[in-house]
């Protein structure tokens, strides 16, 4: 009688350990964190840039953050920066962040987070460059070859304010560094880019210098999927959250200590 009592109770044991472990294999994989796929375009430094194999950068902290207030696990997808928000229209990735302006017309094509960061667009020349300020580019007759990074804001505003006007010649690259490498090279007179990203160029580019500009600020903002409201509101919570505990602060002050 005894023995059969602690047969059962063993049995019991047993069958409790059994269904633990298979709840494990079960529920407890489904339990594993979604992911929550970003796009960028990573060859802008500070905001995102290989380390190694690995991309970094104040974007990429960011994002983990908001992802992990969410509850999501985030994946770093790195794409052409005009292959950006045609990911986040298709649904390829939940979200688009690197470094991105807020424009009118990206917005017709995508909704934009509250903005994290700001930029401006300033010119890069080689040290004694008859190109000395902004108004250069404008002269009549000089017909200056501008580098840019295709489909980034220096791009646009050139190709708009100077190029379309016949004033300048606008040369487009896949990343700033190869317009900052054309440059280097003598095939582009000057690189408009985002000051950040322009900072860290010249960094590991003696000879060149940047110009200041009058440029206005840009707002960078989140992309993601126009009528996506559900993420657009979790993202932007957890976002205001990370900026109002000083998170945001702290990731942008590491990657940009104050001058
Ligand atoms: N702020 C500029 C824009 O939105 C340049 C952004 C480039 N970003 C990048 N990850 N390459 O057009």
């Amino acid at each position: 009688m005894k023995n059969k009592k602690l047969l059962v109770a063993l049995i019991a044991v047993v069958a409790a350990i059994v269904v633990a472990v298979v709840l494990y294999f079960t529920l407890g994989k489904n339990a594993e964190k979604p992911t929550l796929i970003m796009a960028t375009n990573a060859t802008f430094p500070p905001y995102e840039y290989y380390e190694g194999e690995e991309i970094v950068g104040i974007d990429v902290e960011i994002a983990k953050a908001v992802a992990n207030k969410m509850g999501y696990e985030l994946q770093v997808d790195d794409m052409e920066f005009e292959s950006i928000i045609p990911a986040v229209q298709t649904g390829k990735a939940d979200f688009g962040f690197a470094g991105m302006t807020v424009t009118e017309d990206r917005a017709l094509l995508v909704d934009f987070t509250n903005t994290y960061a700001t930029g401006v667009q300033v010119i890069i020349v080689k040290e004694g460059s008859p190109i000395t300020c902004s108004d250069d580019l404008f002269v009549e007759g000089k017909n200056y070859t501008i580098g840019v990074q295709l489909s980034t804001t220096g791009d646009l505003y050139s190709t708009w304010d100077l190029e379309d006007e016949g004033l300048a010649t606008v040369s487009r690259f896949a990343s700033g560094m190869d317009a900052v490498m054309a440059l280097n090279s003598g095939k582009v007179d000057c690189v408009i880019i985002d000051n950040e990203p322009a900072k860290a160029y010249i960094a590991s580019n003696p000879g060149l210098k940047i110009l200041e500009t009058e440029y206005v600020t840009e707002d960078y903002a989140a992309a993601i999927k126009k009528g996506n409201t559900e993420l657009l509101d979790a993202f932007n919570a957890a976002l205001q959250e990370l900026i109002d505990d000083g998170t945001v602060g702290k990731i942008i002050d590491k990657y940009i200590p104050a001058e």
